[in-house]
C-alpha cells in the first residue's frame, strides 16, 4: 500500500516523480513497521531519542558560565520581552552609528546596516553570498522569476577608489579584537555583478583592515541552535575563560552575550548605539519592559544611560538568539512518531548518516548528534545539570577563506592560514581545528563550512565520502582527524566509499528532511519563529498599539528605518523607492498583431547608459487612451502611495507616476540589466476602436522590486 505521503508528492510533483516512483516502488513504498524500526535504531545510536528532540523554549539550554557551570543569574535569563527587543534591535539599521572618518569610516554609511546586514532569514541566518558585508554594502536581495530569494549584498561601488587610497591602521583599537578584515577585490570596481562570485585571491587589494567596509573573514555561520553552544564563532572565540590566551572575556559572560558584546565593537554599534535609541520613545518603552529594574534605576536617577545601553542591548539581543531553533522539519515530526513525514529516500539518508562508519554507514553522527545535530554522541549533554564545555572542534583539511589573503599580508606571512581554535587556546593540539556546526536548514544556505568551501551540500556529502583533504597544509597537520580521512578505520582506504545513490539519499535528508519552512515565512499555526522579523512583529497598529502611538510604523523597524539594511539598493530591493531609469535606457519597437486582432508591441530594450540597472524593470505605460487596456499588465499605478518615492540617477527626488497607469513588472535575469545588455518585453493591448493609429503612449521605467 502506498503511503499517504508519497501519493501527495505523487500528486504534486508530476510525472518525473511518478516514473522514479515505479523504478524504485519497491523500495519507497517503505511500511510503517520499518519507518518505526528506524526511529528507535536512530534512539539507540545516539542513546535515545530524547537526546534528538527540541524542547520548548521553556526547555531550551539554560546559559552557562565558561567553565560550563549553569548560571542563576538574572543577567542571562530569557523573558519573551527580551527576546522581541533583541530581535527588533538585531534588525534595526540605527545602531550602525560608530562611524568614524578618522579611521576611515564614510559617513553616508551611518545607519545603512544591522546584524542583519549579514545574517539572514532566507539563508538559515547566514549571509548568502560570497562575502559579508555590514556597513559599506549595499542590496540585500531580489526575488526572481521563479520566486527563489537571491541574495546580492556587496561592496558599494563608490566606496572602493577610498579603500585603494587608505593607508592601515593597525593601532584602530574600536575594532582589533576580532577578524574582521574590510577589504575588496580590485576586479569588483566597475562590475559589482561580479561581486557574488567567488574570486582568486590574487585580485586583492592590499589596504588591510579599515573601518569603511565591514567584512569578516569567515563564512557566516547558520545561526540556528546558537543555546546548545558554550562557545561560540568557528574557533570557540566567544563565552571562553577569559585567562585563555585567545579569549576576551573579561565578564565572564556566557556565550551569547560575550559573542553580543564582542560584535558591538566589531559591528560598527557599540559606544554610540544607545544614544541613537535613546531617542526612539517605541525602544524606550521596549527597553523598559524587558528591563525593569533598570527602568526604575534610571527613573531614580533621572539617567536614561542606565536602562539604554550596551549592556542591555547585548543582553536583550543575547536572548532572542538563544531562542532560534527550529522545530518542526520533517525529521522532527518523524521523530515525534509520524511514519510519513520522511519520504522512503530520506528515511534512507538517515539511516546512512545515523549509522556508524565502522558499521558500513556514512557516520556523520559522530559528529552531528544532539538536537540541532552539531555535538559527538558522547558530548556532556547540554541540556543536562552538569558541567558542559564545547568539545566538537576537528580539523577537516579545509582550504582558507578567500579574503584570508588580506590576513596574510597585514601580518607579512604568506604562509599564514586562519588556524581556527589554535588561535583562541595557543595549543599545538588545536591547530586548524573548527566547531561542528548544525545539520539544520541547510537547503538553500549557500555557503558551507566556515571557508566558504562549498556552495551545495551534495559537494559537502561527497567531501566527506572521499575523505581527502582539500588544502594541503592543513591536511598535512597533526591535527587532521581522522574520523574524516579514514572513518572505516585506519587499515581502510580513506573516505566512506559510498555509491552516487547514497550520497544523494543523505543530501536528501540533509536539504528536505532538516529544512523548516517556518523558519523564513511567518506561520502563525507553527512553533517555530521566523528568523526575520515578521508581520507579527511590525503590525504595531495591531499587536502594539501602544508602540504605534508612540511612532512605531508598521512595516517598519522601531527607529522608522527598513528592515536590516538601509541604502538606497536595498530600499530598492525592498520596494520601498524606485529609480527613474528611463533616461538610461533606449528601446526599438516592433508592431505586430495577435489572432485575436490584438496589438503586440515588441520592445527590445537596451541599457544603454555606463551603469548597471539594478532590480526590477517596472514599465508604466502613461497616457493611454481611455478605451485602449494593456492586457498583460502587472497592475495598475496608485498615486499617493506613500511607499512610491522615485528618484533620478542624480539622487534628486521626482514625484512618482500618477495613479492609473498600467505596468508591468519585468524581471531581470540575475536581477540586473549590465550596460550595452537587451532585454525583449511584449505589451499586448486591446482597444474599443480598431483604429490602430489611435493607440500612443509613452513608457515611464522605473527600477526597484514589488508592486507599485
Ligand atoms: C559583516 C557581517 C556580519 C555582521 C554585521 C554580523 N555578523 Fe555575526 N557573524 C558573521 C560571521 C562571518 C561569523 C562567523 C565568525 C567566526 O566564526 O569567527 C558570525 C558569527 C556570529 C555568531 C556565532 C554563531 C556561531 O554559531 O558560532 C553570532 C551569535 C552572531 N554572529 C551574531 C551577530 C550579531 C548579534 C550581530 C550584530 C551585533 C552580528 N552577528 C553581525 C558575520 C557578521
Ligand atoms: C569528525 C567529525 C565530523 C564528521 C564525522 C562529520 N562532520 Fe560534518 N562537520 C564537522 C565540522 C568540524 C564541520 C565544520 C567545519 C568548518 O566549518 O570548518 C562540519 C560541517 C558540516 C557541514 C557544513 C555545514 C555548514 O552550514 O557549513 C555539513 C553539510 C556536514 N558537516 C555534513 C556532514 C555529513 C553529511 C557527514 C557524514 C557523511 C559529516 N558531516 C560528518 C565535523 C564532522
Amino acid at each position: 500500500m502506498l503511503r499517504r505521503a508519497n501519493r501527495y508528492r505523487f500528486l504534486w510533483m508530476g510525472t518525473a516523480t511518478l516514473t522514479f516512483f515505479l523504478l524504485c516502488g519497491g523500495a519507497l513504498a517503505a511500511q510503517d513497521g520499518s519507518a518505526t524500526e528506524l526511529r528507535q535504531y536512530i534512539g539507540q545510536q545516539v542513546g535515545g531519542l530524547d537526546k534528538l528532540i527540541v524542547p520548548d523554549d521553556a526547555h531550551l539550554p539554560p546559559p552557562r558560565l565558561p567553565e560550563g557551570t549553569l548560571t542563576n543569574n538574572p543577567l542571562f535569563q530569557n523573558t519573551e520581552a527580551k527576546r522581541y527587543l533583541g530581535k527588533l534591535l538585531f534588525f534595526d539599521p540605527v545602531r550602525t552609528a560608530r562611524i568614524i572618518p578618522q579611521y576611515g569610516g564614510v559617513l553616508a554609511t551611518r545607519k545603512t546596516g544591522s546584524c542583519g546586514a549579514c545574517h539572514l532569514g532566507e539563508f538559515a541566518g547566514k549571509a548568502g553570498t560570497a562575502l559579508n558585508f555590514n556597513v559599506g554594502g549595499e542590496g540585500r536581495g531580489y526575488t526572481d522569476a521563479a520566486g527563489n530569494f537571491i541574495a546580492r549584498r556587496r561592496a558599494r561601488v563608490d566606496i572602493l577608489p577610498r579603500l585603494r587610497e587608505s593607508p592601515l591602521f593597525p593601532d584602530d583599537a574600536l575594532v582589533d579584537e576580532l577578524p574582521t578584515l574590510t577589504d575588496v577585490y580590485q576586479f569588483a570596481i566597475g562590475d559589482p555583478g561580479r561581486f557574488e562570485k567567488l574570486p582568486p585571491p590574487g585580485f586583492l587589494l592590499a589596504t588591510g583592515r579599515l573601518d569603511a567596509l565591514d567584512s569578516v573573514a569567515r563564512n557566516v555561520p547558520g545561526l540556528i541552535g546558537v543555546a546548545f553552544n558554550n562557545r561560540q564563532f568557528a574557533g570557540g572565540f566567544a563565552g571562553e575563560i577569559d585567562a585563555l590566551p585567545g579569549a576576551l572575556n573579561p565578564f565572564n559572560f556566557s556565550a551569547g552575550e560575550n559573542v553580543t558584546q564582542l560584535l558591538l565593537d566589531a559591528h560598527r554599534m557599540q559606544d554610540f548605539q544607545s544614544a541613537e535609541l535613546q531617542e526612539i520613545p517605541a525602544f524606550v518603552e521596549l527597553f523598559r519592559e524587558a528591563f525593569p529594574d533598570e527602568a526604575a534605576q534610571a527613573d531614580d536617577t533621572g539617567d536614561l544611560n542606565q536602562l539604554v545601553s550596551d549592556n542591555t542591548v547585548l543582553r536583550a539581543m543575547a536572548t532572542f538568539m538563544r531562542e532560534l531553533v527550529t522545530r518542526n522539519t520533517p525529521f522532527d515530526k518523524f521523530l515525534a512518531g509520524d511514519n510519513n513525514a520522511l519520504t522512503a529516500q530520506e528515511q534512507r539518508g538517515a539511516k546512512l548518516f545515523f549509522t556508524p562508519a565502522t558499521d558500513g554507514g556514512a557516520g556523520c553522527v559522530s559528529c552531528h548528534s544532539g538536537p540541532m545535530l552539531n555535538k559527538q554522541v558522547n558530548d556532556p549533554d547540554v541540556t543536562g545539570s552538569g558541567q558542559f564545555v564545547e568539545e566538537n572542534f576537528f580539523n577537516l583539511g579545509l582550504s582558507d577563506h578567500p579574503l584570508r589573503a588580506l590576513d596574510r599580508l597585514a601580518r607579512n606571512n604568506p604562509d599564514f592560514i586562519d588556524d581556527g581554535r589554535h588561535e583562541i587556546t595557543g595549543l599545538d593540539s588545536d591547530i586548524y581545528k573548527f566547531r561542528a556546526t548544525t545539520m539544520r536548514q541547510l537547503k538553500g544556505s549557500g555557503f558551507f563550512f566556515h571557508g566558504n568551501n562549498f556552495t551545495n551540500v551534495r559537494d559537502v556529502v561527497q567531501f566527506f565520502n572521499a575523505g581527502v583533504a582539500q588544502n594541503a597544509v592543513t591536511g598535512a597537520a597533526s591535527t587532521f582527524e581522522p574520523r574524516f580521512s579514514h572513518p572505516r578505520g585506519s587499515n581502510s582506504p580513506p573516505g566512506l566509499g559510498l555509491g552516487e545513490g547514497q550520497v544523494d539519499d543523505i543530501t536528501a535528508f540533509l536539504e528536505d528532511g532538516l529544512y523548516d519552512p517556518a523558519f523564513v515565512t511567518y506561520d502563525p499555526n507553527s512553533t517555530t519563529l521566523t528568523f526575520q522579523p515578521n508581520v507579527r512583529d511590525l503590525t504595531y497598529s495591531v499587536y502594539r498599539p501602544d508602540l504605534a502611538a508612540l511612532g512605531a510604523k508598521d512595516g517598519f523597524m522601531p527607529s522608522g528605518l527598513p528592515i536590516s539594511v538601509n541604502d538606497p539598493l536595498s530600499r530598492r530591493d525592498a520596494g520601498l523607492e524606485f529609480l527613474n531609469v528611463t533616461n538610461e535606457l533606449t528601446t526599438t519597437v516592433t508592431v505586430d498583431r495577435d489572432a485575436q486582432g490584438r496589438e503586440v508591441d515588441v520592445y527590445q530594450i537596451t541599457n544603454n547608459s555606463s551603469s548597471v540597472v539594478d532590480t526590477n524593470l517596472q514599465l508604466i505605460v502613461r497616457g493611454l487612451a481611455n478605451n485602449a487596456r494593456l492586457e498583460d499588465a502587472s497592475g495598475i499605478t496608485q498615486s499617493g502611495d506613500p511607499k512610491l518615492v522615485v528618484y533620478l540617477p542624480s539622487g534628486d527626488l521626482q514625484p512618482g507616476p500618477e495613479g492609473g497607469d498600467p505596468y508591468i513588472s519585468v524581471i531581470l535575469p540575475n536581477g540586473v540589466l549590465e550596460p550595452g545588455q537587451s532585454i525583449s518585453e511584449t505589451l499586448v493591448f486591446s482597444r474599443g476602436a480598431p483604429n490602430k493609429s489611435n493607440l500612443t503612449y509613452s513608457l515611464l521605467f522605473l527600477s526597484g522590486q514589488g508592486k507599485l
